[in-house]
């Protein structure tokens, strides 16, 4: 019999205490079965199923085309990948951004029918009636404040967000709305301490420095596998990518020189 302790699952009201006991939260995106378990059994706090699948899976300038369905789609896979972080699903553009009754038919869907233990909106001050909304029907909200990249049009590019008492009204509307995080992107990291210390929920920061009560990290850039953009604030823990390249070239070569396959790989 394993000795090992079976892993226990992160709750939303755990994962939300996590600021008063001072833990630092790891959250990394994932959008799919296998990626979820690797990322999951290497410990992570939440997996974030991200509408930057738009960019890093479909190859998309922005997030903007993404789908409900699309959103339920793959959270379905990453939710069969994980045994202990808590899952977050974005809800992509104009899911929800029309009105609260919207907002509540299509998060319900992400729990519902995908299985995610959470949803993730953006906006601040404009989505507190929104946020208010999902948490009154049952559904927990992480909210989304600095630049929020459904914007990015009205933003006019993926630009640092700098206007500090804008930031820190969006903080304070998402928490008294009832989310139980909030990711805050690009802002400078002065601004990210003083959004930390002004709120009671753990702010999970992405290019919001080091003052924020955890970190979210796109798993392809984690991994140095999206050629085609790699953000300031991103830092690669791996060169998957030209760890891929090279394995398939090899392939390739074996393939065509007659190396593979051997005896080993052949059924007698
Ligand atoms: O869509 C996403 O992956 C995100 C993170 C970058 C926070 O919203």
């Amino acid at each position: 019999m394993s000795s090992v302790a079976p892993p226990r699952a992160m709750t939303v009201p755990e994962f939300r205490a996590a600021k008063g006991r001072g833990a630092r939260l790891a959250v990394v995106t994932a959008y799919d079965y296998t990626s979820a378990r690797l990322c999951d059994e290497a410990g992570v706090d939440c997996i974030l199923v991200g509408d930057s699948l738009g960019m890093v899976v479909q190859g998309h300038p922005t997030s903007l085309p993404v789908t409900l369905d699309e959103m339920i789609y793959h959270t379905k896979c990453v939710v069969r990948g994980v045994r202990r972080a808590l899952v977050v699903a974005d809800l992509p553009f104009l899911t929800y951004q029309v009105s609260p009754r919207q907002a509540v038919r299509n998060a319900g869907r992400l729990l519902k029918e995908a299985g995610a233990h959470a949803i993730k909106l953006e906006g601040g001050v404009r989505m507190r009636a929104t946020v208010q909304a999902c948490v009154a029907a049952g559904i927990p909200v992480m909210g989304h404040i600095g630049l929020t990249p459904q914007a990015v049009h009205q933003l006019g590019g993926f630009k640092v967000q700098r206007d500090a008492p804008a930031l820190l009204a969006d903080a304070a509307a998402v928490e008294e709305a009832g989310a139980f995080s909030v990711v805050v992107e690009s802002v400078p990291a002065d601004v990210g301490t003083r959004i930390t210390a002004s709120v009671g929920i753990p702010t999970i920061g992405i290019g919001a420095g080091a003052g924020c009560d955890g970190q979210v990290l796109v798993y392809h850039d984690l991994l140095g596998l999206y050629p085609d953009f790699k953000p300031k604030f991103a830092k690669r823990y791996a060169d998957l990518g030209t760890a891929v390249k090279q394995a398939v070239e090899a392939y390739c070569t074996e393939v065509r020189t007659g190396a593979f396959p051997t005896a080993e790989h052949s059924f007698r």
